[in-house]
């Protein structure tokens, strides 16, 4: 079906702006009926217009389970735009759509080829379709402490041991924005005739410009999942799920994804998709332009200051074990900037936290090295010099402390040298009869919760694997340095959630 409608288009925000314009007595939800019940701390902090919009599923506005009005044409813009042959429109964020990619292709006890270094919500996956995880290590730069992308000799190894997996999932771009040669990897995938997973939640951006790494569906994935919130102008939670070829049952999709959204979806967040598509679509080389400018600004005068380096795969004198990566085809997102504060004698967290409180730039992430940060089309010349003034100013400070480095790098634990290993699945641990145990008696138990520390934001326990003692001693340093846990139910750490003894002798 090829649609009427122009990329200047917006069809579901025209039809807000217009149900929300018109003069009506309101008997449905939301119950502050257009902003009239609304308390006036928050309309103070947020305006009237916001609420006029928070409609519901009025006629016009169309449905978001079963599309035939401004929400399917919205929904064809983007696939248009994007390159899909179908897109869906979420509003539980790329979370929800990588849950739905799983379920889309994988039944319970189906085998999913995946890497370590996946977000919490690709463990959430797991656990609603019971499928098990074959986990891959990515590339780890030892230097940089850095996990990059698997590689189509990994995939095409895990591929040849489980010729039965139903799916190949790969990150693409990392945190770090680093791209692994996902063109190969859809190849390799594609000769056992599954299908790739793109969780591209940080490369929505890369359709617009051609000095980005190249967009998954344009390299072959059959599935990608993009936060639109995440790098274009979207309102938090605004994100799309694309589909192309045949390997992919669309009908599921649209079922998972009815399991996992709200049955109130926000015309707001929606309305925010049909305008950044619209946006991007029409002035994205412009503001892309400007938005690689400005990194590129950044980049250069970062790396001029003593005592910092910058991520940077172009820079071949950067640092010697990079340059093994360039063999592979891999490429990088430049809009994102991850800033190595280490030789200064400081943590990615302790530098992190002095850039906020002191000099009041607020970065993206933090790791035991770096700072990460994130230059999209919402910044400007000012942020830069802030940004940079900010970095000058720590690295002037810090420069001569420089000599305790040594001491902290021989405590660093390689994330991928911990020893996993799978005893149940996510979803028979995660549904198993658990006991509390103290963190010191958990050794060699059942994980029965995922346990997450940010950062990196990668799960290092999750549910079905054996609690090792390299995990635990991970965990406890990443505590130390003042990384949160996130997903377990003690975020202190003192206890962990284990699956009870009996549960774990019949491996239910
Ligand atoms: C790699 C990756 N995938 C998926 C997600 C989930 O995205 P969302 O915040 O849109 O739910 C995130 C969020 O940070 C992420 O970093």
């Amino acid at each position: 079906m090829t649609n009427p409608l122009s990329q200047a288009e917006t069809p579901l925000l025209t039809m807000l702006c217009k149900c929300a314009r018109e003069n009506h007595a309101p008997f449905y939800t939301p119950g502050h009926k257009r902003g009239v019940g609304i308390s006036e701390k928050l309309v103070d902090v947020l305006g009237k217009a916001v609420f006029t919009a928070d409609l519901a599923e009025l006629t016009e506005l169309d449905n978001l389970f079963a599309p035939s009005g401004v929400i399917a044409q919205a929904q064809q813009l983007a696939s248009e735009a994007f390159g899909a042959a179908r897109t869906w429109f979420l509003v539980n964020g790329s979370t929800c759509g990588v849950e739905a990619a799983i379920l889309a292709t994988c039944s319970t006890g189906d085998k999913i080829i995946l890497p370590r270094n996946v977000h919490s919500s690709v463990i959430a996956g797991l656990v609603l379709s019971g499928a098990m995880p074959i986990f891959i290590n990515p590339e780890y730069d030892a230097v940089l402490d850095i996990a990059h992308s698997i590689t189509p000799e990994s995939v095409a190894a895990a591929l040849q041991q489980h010729p039965d997996a139903k799916a190949v999932l790969m990150v693409y771009p990392t945190y770090y924005g680093i791209c692994g040669d996902i063109a190969a990897i859809a190849n390799i995938t594609h000769r056992y005739n599954i299908p790739l997973l793109v969780d591209e939640a940080h490369g929505a951006h890369f359709a617009f410009h051609r000095q980005l790494p190249m967009p998954a569906l344009q390299a072959g994935a059959d599935i990608c999942v993009q936060s639109i919130h995440k790098t274009l102008g979207a309102m938090t939670q605004a994100s799309m799920l694309h589909v192309q070829g045949d390997r992919v049952n669309y009908d599921r999709v649209s079922q998972a994804l009815q399991l996992l959204q709200s049955t109130s979806p926000s015309y707001i967040l929606m309305a925010s998709l049909d305008a950044a598509r619209s946006h991007i679509a029409i002035y994205g080389k412009e503001l892309l332009s400007r938005t690689l400018q400005l990194a590129d600004i950044a980049r250069k005068r970062i790396q001029q200051i003593p005592g910092l380096s910058v991520l940077d795969f172009s820079n071949f004198s950067y640092l010697s074990t990079l340059n093994k990566f360039n063999q592979f085809n891999i490429t990088q997102d430049l809009t994102r900037l991850t800033v190595r504060v280490w030789e200064l004698g400081l943590t990615g967290f302790a530098a992190d936290e002095i850039l906020e409180t002191e000099f009041g730039v607020r970065s993206e992430l933090a790791s035991w090295q770096n700072v990460t940060f994130i230059i999209s089309l919402g910044n400007t010349q000012e942020d830069i010099e802030k940004l940079v003034q900010g970095l000058i100013k720590l690295a002037q400070r810090f420069i001569t402390s420089a000599l305790d480095i040594n001491h902290q790098k021989g405590e660093i634990i390689n994330l991928f040298d911990i020893n996993h290993q799978i005893a149940m699945s996510p979803r028979q641990a995660f549904f198993a009869a658990t006991e509390t145990v103290e963190i010191d008696k958990s050794c060699d138990r059942i994980c029965a919760e995922i346990i997450c520390p940010y950062p990196p934001g990668i799960p290092i326990l999750m549910p079905g694997e054996i609690i090792t003692q390299s995990s635990l001693n991970y965990l406890q340093k990443i505590q130390v340095l003042g990384g949160n846990m996130t997903g377990c139910q003690d975020t202190s750490l003192q206890t962990l959630k284990v699956v009870a003894v009996l549960s774990s002798l019949i491996g239910v």
